[in-house]
């Protein structure tokens, strides 16, 4: 997608962070904004300082993970703008602890959000788009943890691998029938967000009750990923640079070029016949 002046930008997770980074950025280029997050005062927020720069745009309060809200946003999408070109399902939340000590409502939050609010974009937007048969493309949020493998986040790090598989089949498919709506897959390193504070958007029937959880202390991870991710690229960085490789048709997005040695070493240990190896970060 070269020019995308006037055409229509669906963005899940737009009230904050790199959803509302994309937002801005795809206004900035002209086009129509249809900005979606579970957060709603923080989402009013977000839409009438991008309405100020001149630019249209519909604010909708959507949880991803209900598949009538995102039929809903579509449906609200088609009724404002009559079609959306470029969908981002980038909403997401990370929770749990060891993998034997996260709940089962730790899964069912974040596999809802991160996987399932995806599933049921793509289910509720792509058919539409590829009836229209106009040229467009959906960018899947993963996550350098959707690449590499390694200790911690293990139910973040399951969603986002989840994420990277979905993205990939669904690029190969929409080429195999000769789709004009292509795929990205943006796998940001740490980028300063409120990425850490997820909990905030947490349903209550989905929070743990005390107690419930066990109490294994990986306190020192948490503090070591809320330092990275304070110090880490700016959300508007990462939106630049998806936007660029949605005009250049580019699929893998990595805004880490750490990320690429990660992803060397994973590759290089299922083609060795290693067992995958970690090393703790030092600060
Ligand atoms: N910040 C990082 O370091 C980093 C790194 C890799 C990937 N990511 C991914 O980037 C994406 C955006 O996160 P961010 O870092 O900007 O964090 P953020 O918390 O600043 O923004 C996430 C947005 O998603 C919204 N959201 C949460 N649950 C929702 C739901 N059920 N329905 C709709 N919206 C919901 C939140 O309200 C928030 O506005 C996520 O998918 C995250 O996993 C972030």
């Amino acid at each position: 997608m070269k020019d995308l002046k006037g055409k229509v930008a669906v963005v899940t997770g737009a009230a904050s962070g790199i959803g509302l980074s994309l937002a801005r950025a795809c206004a900035a280029e002209g086009m129509r904004v249809v900005m979606a997050d579970v957060e709603g005062e923080a989402l009013e927020r977000a839409a009438r300082e991008i309405a100020e720069t001149g630019s249209e745009t519909l604010a909708v309060t959507v949880d991803v993970s209900s598949e009538a809200e995102v039929r809903r946003l579509a449906e609200r999408t088609t009724e404002r703008f009559g079609a959306a070109h470029l969908l981002f399902c980038n909403a997401g939340v990370g929770a749990g602890s060891l993998l034997w000590a996260s709940t089962a409502k730790d899964w069912e939050w974040t596999l809802g959000v991160n996987l399932w609010g995806t599933v049921h974009a793509v289910n509720a937007f792509v058919p539409a788009m590829l009836a229209r048969g106009e040229e467009g493309r959906v960018v899947i949020t993963s996550s350098d943890a959707g690449l590499v493998g390694g200790p911690f986040n293990g139910v973040y790090r399951v969603s986002k691998h989840a994420l990277t598989a979905y993205a990939e089949t669904l690029h190969h498919e929409l080429t195999v029938v000769g789709a004009k709506v292509g795929v990205s897959l943006l796998c940001p390193g740490f980028t300063k967000t409120r990425i850490c504070d997820a909990g905030r958007n947490r349903p209550e029937r989905l929070k743990n009750e005390p107690g419930e959880a066990a109490n294994i202390p990986t306190q020192g991870f948490d503090d070591f990923i809320r330092a990275q991710v304070d110090r880490g690229v700016s959300a508007e960085e990462v939106a630049s640079e998806t936007l660029k490789a949605v005009r250049e048709g580019r699929f893998y997005v990595i805004t880490d070029p750490g990320t690429y040695e990660g992803v060397r070493r994973r590759m290089e240990d299922i083609l060795d016949g290693r067992t995958p190896a970690f090393e703790i970060p030092r600060e």
